[in-house]
């Protein structure tokens, strides 16, 4: 007999088409947003689940599920899931790492580039019919070239930020929890400082951290407080690294000089205030957005899903203690 699975959400048809062919599966068809106690309900007979960051789940889906074996998440940051409460009852918690890093550290730079040259401010005055002609302080902005990039956590993610930094001649400078080693360092031309010197010393400041404990609001009054009035401040990693309210705040009164946003405090709803800025720019989280890379991140979450039911080790596990 087949396992019994969940599937949240519809997803790339590469990663339901695995799962249909090994489990028995109820997938979300009508692709909406399921409550906690919705999921309760579609999960508490299932050995499987697939699930978006999106989906919150919590010890009390995980306790109201006794068969459950995997949740699959379809992301590579997993702060949706209660990791530890899954810990406890031996269910496996899965992610998608390395697919989508050059994807999103394209998409960082997309978010620099535009906030740098004010791109959509551009765009929305050149639609509204606003340019008459030519003019020499017209939408000037920021240069990007030669300039300094600092760049929190070295991750994949970050490294490869950096890497299409150097075709922009930039210093670059980084911080994190953990140096990287030398040879990295080297090669990708990448000088470790202090978090305070790296706010004070970047003309763009781009974060790369996962969303832990630690990391909550990493980026609040007293950094904004560091940074050039000049400096803007990327954001591609989780909503609540940043404490919003400060940043709407130091925007509005223009103490840095932009920001690129693709993930929010409190998503999907936007802090008040940060819609009116025109030194903002936005994105609905779409940093990893690209057809091949979801398709990717499909696959491997459906992998890791059918590997764990078929007894086999899922390859991206996160918790591997569960087998212990
Ligand atoms: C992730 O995978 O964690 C991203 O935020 C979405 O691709």
């Amino acid at each position: 007999m087949k396992p019994k699975v969940f599937i949240s959400r519809m997803i790339p048809q590469e990663g339901l088409d695995l799962v249909l062919a090994a489990c028995d599966a109820e997938v979300n068809t009508a692709d909406t947003h399921l409550s906690q106690a919705q999921l309760i309900d579609r999960v508490r007979d299932k050995a499987g689940l697939l699930c978006l960051l999106t989906d919150e789940i919590d010890e009390a889906i995980l306790a109201a599920s006794p068969q459950l074996k995997v949740v699959a998440n379809v992301a590579v940051g997993f702060n949706n899931i209660d990791v530890a409460a899954a810990t406890r009852r031996k269910i496996m918690v899965t992610n998608t790492p390395g697919v989508l890093d050059h994807t999103t550290a394209d998409f960082a730079w997309c978010l620099l580039l535009a906030s740098a040259r004010r791109l959509v401010e551009a765009d929305r005055y050149t639609r509204a019919g606003k340019y008459t002609g030519w003019g020499i302080m017209l939408l000037c902005g920021e240069d990007v070239y030669g300039k300094t990039l600092g760049i929190c956590g070295l991750g994949r993610i970050g490294r490869g930020v950096a890497k299409r930094a150097r075709g922009f001649d930039m210093k670059i400078l980084y911080t994190d929890a953990i140096r990287a080693p030398v040879e990295v360092e080297r090669e990708l031309g990448a000088q470790y400082v202090d978090k305070e010197t790296l706010f004070r010393e970047a003309d763009f400041v781009t974060l790369h951290v996962p969303l832990l404990p630690e990391t909550h609001h990493y980026v609040s009054a007293k950094e904004l407080a560091l940074m050039k009035k000049t400096a803007h401040l990327i954001n591609a990693s989780r909503g609540p690294v940043v404490d919003e309210a400060a940043l709407v705040q130091a925007l509005r009164e223009r103490r840095i000089g932009g920001a690129g946003l693709d993930v929010y405090e409190y998503e999907p709803k936007l802090t008040p205030g940060l819609t009116e800025l025109d030194n903002v720019t936005l994105a609905p989280h779409i940093a990893s957005a690209s057809v091949e890379t979801r398709t990717k991140m499909a696959v491997m979450a459906a992998t890791n899903l059918v590997d764990a039911l078929q007894g086999r080790r899922p390859p991206n596990l996160v918790n591997p203690e569960v087998l212990a």
